[in-house]
């Protein structure tokens, strides 16, 4: 049984101040559950002072993404090696990362034996971009990123990850969330289909069946049972929309509904 996991990433949003705030009200609002799993992503510099205030019996911490090297002359990096007493999660090969910051797969392939040296777990997004959907490629990306990430994995290593499905074209640039587009039903259980059948394939039935894959596009309140409903599907990695206490509160309240109301049956 895969435990419901949604994550929030800040992105570069929140100051120290306003990231210890955000979590305060999220603290207050949300009882600790131990059926859903619930994962804050906050900038690199809020990574300390959160990591002291957060109740760990509600949430646990996540970085959106650090150096592969363990330590060295890396002007401007942060590494795996000095988060990992922090967090338990960190994002691996964002597509921001992948578009904005040119992440190639070396770099990604690096990252997610970094994280896991360091016992970390890393969460690998994973996604098309339009013009790969519309040129009919999505499986091939999909595929491409797959193989590089996570070839030097073991297969515990694997099953005991996070994936991300991440359609490029379903995120929000960040101006309004609410009204971007978001993935058909259908698409991600295609795609969420194939990550699970990749790593079914390479790495064996165990790890097909216990690897969480979320669905990372633009998420609302509004398409959480839906997408819960989606066969494969375990939760979320929220951008925008985990920026709000009211709206996330909403998104995991939608959860546990769901879970309520028998899951997956
Ligand atoms: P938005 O929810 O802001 O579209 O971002 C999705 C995302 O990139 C999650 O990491």
């Amino acid at each position: 049984m895969r435990k419901i996991l949604i994550v929030g990433n800040w992105k570069m949003h929140l100051n120290a101040s306003q990231a210890s705030l955000l979590l305060h009200r999220l603290q207050e609002r949300i009882p600790g559950r131990r059926d859903i799993e619930i994962v804050l992503a906050p900038s690199m510099l809020s990574l300390q002072p959160l990591s002291v205030q957060v109740d760990r019996r509600k949430f646990r911490l996540a970085s959106q993404n650090a150096y592969w090297r363990d330590e060295g002359p890396f002007t401007g990096e942060v590494s795996f090696t000095m988060i990992r007493d922090l967090v338990s999660y960190a994002i691996v090969g964002h597509s921001e990362r992948r578009h904005v910051f040119n992440e190639d797969l070396e770099t990604i392939k690096n990252k997610m034996a970094a994280a896991v040296r360091n016992e970390i777990m890393p969460i690998l997004c994973v996604g098309e971009t339009k013009q790969d959907r519309d040129d009919g490629e999505t499986k091939q990306v999909l595929h491409d990123q797959l193989m590089s990430a996570l070839s030097n994995l073991t297969a515990g290593e694997v099953q005991d990850s996070v994936i991300a499905y991440e359609p490029v074209w379903a995120i929000s640039d960040g101006s309004n969330y609410t009204e971007h587009i978001v993935a058909k039903p259908h698409q991600v259980a295609e795609a969420v289909n194939y990550i699970r059948r990749y790593v079914t394939d390479v790495f064996g039935e165990k790890a097909g069946k216990q690897v969480r894959v979320l669905y990372g596009g633009s998420t609302v309140p509004e398409i959480v049972s839906g997408f819960l409903d989606v066969e494969g599907v375990d939760g979320f990695l929220v951008g925008g929309a985990s920026l709000n206490y009211q709206v996330f509160t909403d998104i995991i309240e939608a959860a546990w509904r769901w879970q309520r109301k028998g899951g997956k049956e």
